[in-house]
């Protein structure tokens, strides 16, 4: 199926999400301890529990980054402040919105390196992945252990100049699927019934995959701009 999609963009002063739009965000998660800390006023009690026990610094600040930004996105549709969103959590910890926020929205993060991902639709289950490309040593062992027999295929018919982007290209694939069901690393070998499904770079160095369980009209990319 055809469907739009738009460069990254800033996002209209009022937002809005039709059915069958998907909208993605990326924004930057590399910002400086006194951004952080300021940031995490709006984060709740369980939030600041689990920044509090990370032991890098660097990814402190990436995670309290990243729940913000989620926060801050989210925010913009419910017309409220960050720090009033109520979240509820999946059995295997996917976050979606407590009821009583009214708006049918569906959104899912992801975060890598310096960057942080959110796709939302207007109440189908999404699922986003992103990682940065970095070295790995151990390609063959990590492809048969998270790839299907269709997976294992493609990643074995790359050729070795091409093996990494391809290995990322199917790992992202495949956790945005997982993600959208609300399942984890676990059901990594798993066949996961087929879906909307986009691949894209949305940063020199990462790739992503966004996958929902709905056919897609039209996917509009925002850039999110936090104090850094
Ligand atoms: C879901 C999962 C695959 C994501 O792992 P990842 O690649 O390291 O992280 P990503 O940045 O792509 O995604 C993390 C975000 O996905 C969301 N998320 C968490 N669990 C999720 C799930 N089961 N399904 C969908 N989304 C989920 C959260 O917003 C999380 O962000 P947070 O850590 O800031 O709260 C992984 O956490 C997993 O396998 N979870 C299953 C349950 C599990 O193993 N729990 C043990 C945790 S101690």
């Amino acid at each position: 199926m055809a469907f739009d999609i738009s460069p990254w963009q800033a996002p209209p002063p009022s937002l809005l999400i039709g059915t069958g739009d998907l909208h993605l965000w990326r924004f930057r998660t590399d910002i400086s301890a006194r951004s952080a800390d300021s940031l995490r006023q709006s984060l709740s009690a369980d939030e600041c529990i689990r920044a509090d026990r990370f032991i890098n610094p660097l990814h402190q600040i990436q995670f309290i980054a990243a729940r913000y930004g989620l926060r801050h996105i989210l925010a913009g549709y419910l017309k409220c402040l960050p720090a009033a969103i109520l979240f509820d959590y999946g059995e295997q910890g996917k976050p979606s919105l407590q009821l009583d926020n009214a708006q049918p929205l569906d959104f899912n993060l992801s975060h890598s390196g310096g960057w942080g991902l959110v796709a939302v639709t207007s109440g189908l289950a999404v699922g986003v992945d992103l990682e940065q490309i970095v070295p790995k040593d151990s390609l063959l062992q990590l492809s048969d252990y998270a790839f299907d027999m269709e997976e294992k295929g493609l990643f074995s018919a790359f050729s070795p100049a091409r093996q990494e982007r391809g290995f990322f290209r199917l790992w992202t694939a495949k956790e945005a699927r997982l993600k959208m069901l609300g399942v984890g690393f676990g059901n990594m070998n798993k066949v996961v019934l087929p879906c909307f499904q986009r691949f894209f770079v949305p940063a020199k160095g990462y790739v992503a995959a966004v996958a929902i369980d709905h056919p897609v009209k039209r996917i509009i990319r925002y850039h999110d701009v936090m104090s850094r």
